[in-house]
C-alpha cells in the first residue's frame, strides 16, 4: 500500500513536471517568433553632416586620389592602383561610397522621396560602377566612374546643402 502511494507521488509529479516543459516551451517558441519573422531594429545614429565628414567624404577621397594625371614640376605622374592590397583597398571605399549612399536613405535622413532619394541611388550606383572596376582592376573605369561620383554629390549639394 505504501509503494502504491509513493509510485502514485512520483508519477503525478513526473506528469506535472511534463506539463511545465510543455508550457514553457510553447512559451519560448511564442516569445522567439516576432523577433524570428521580422529583421532586427535598427536605429540610426550619425547626423547627415557625420556621415558626409566620416564616411562619404574620405571614402570619395580616396577613390578620386587612386586615379589621374598628376602633372608637378618634376614632371608627369600617371597614378593607378598597381598591387592587389592598393586595388582591394580602393573597392573597399567605392563599397563605402555605395553604403553612405545607403545610410542616406535610412529614417528620417531620407529628406524626401523625390530627389534625395533619386540622387542617393545614384550615389549607390556610382559608387558600385567604381567597386567594379577596381575588382577588375580596370584604371580606365575606374577613372571614368569619377564623373558619375561628382555629380551626384554636386547634385545633392546644390538643392540640399544651406549656407
Ligand atoms: C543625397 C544628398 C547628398 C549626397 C548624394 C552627397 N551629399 Fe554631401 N552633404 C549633403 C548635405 C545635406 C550636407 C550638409 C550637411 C549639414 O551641414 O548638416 C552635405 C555636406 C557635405 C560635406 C560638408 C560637411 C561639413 O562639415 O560641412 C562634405 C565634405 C560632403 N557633403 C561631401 C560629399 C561628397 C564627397 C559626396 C559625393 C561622393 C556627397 N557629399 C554626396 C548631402 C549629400
Amino acid at each position: 500500500m505504501r509503494t502504491v502511494h509513493w509510485l502514485f507521488i512520483v508519477s503525478t509529479a513526473l506528469f506535472v513536471s511534463g506539463i511545465a516543459f510543455v508550457i514553457a516551451a510553447e512559451r519560448s517558441t511564442q516569445r522567439a517568433a516576432p523577433a524570428a519573422a521580422s529583421a532586427p531594429v535598427t536605429t540610426p545614429v550619425a547626423s547627415v553632416r557625420q556621415i558626409m565628414n566620416g564616411i562619404i567624404g574620405p571614402a570619395a577621397k580616396a577613390v578620386f586620389a587612386s586615379v589621374g594625371i598628376i602633372v608637378t614640376d618634376a614632371g608627369t605622374e600617371e597614378r593607378q592602383p598597381r598591387t592587389d592590397a592598393e586595388w582591394e583597398a580602393v573597392a573597399d571605399s567605392a563599397a563605402a561610397l555605395s553604403e553612405g549612399g545607403n545610410l542616406l536613405l535610412m529614417g528620417r535622413r531620407a529628406v524626401d522621396k523625390g530627389n534625395w532619394a533619386k540622387i542617393s541611388q545614384d550615389l549607390i550606383d556610382a559608387g558600385q560602377v567604381a567597386l567594379k572596376a577596381a575588382q577588375a582592376q580596370d584604371a580606365d573605369g575606374l577613372l571614368r566612374s569619377g564623373e558619375a561620383i561628382n555629380e551626384s554629390c554636386d547634385n545633392c549639394h546644390q538643392g540640399y546643402m544651406r549656407e
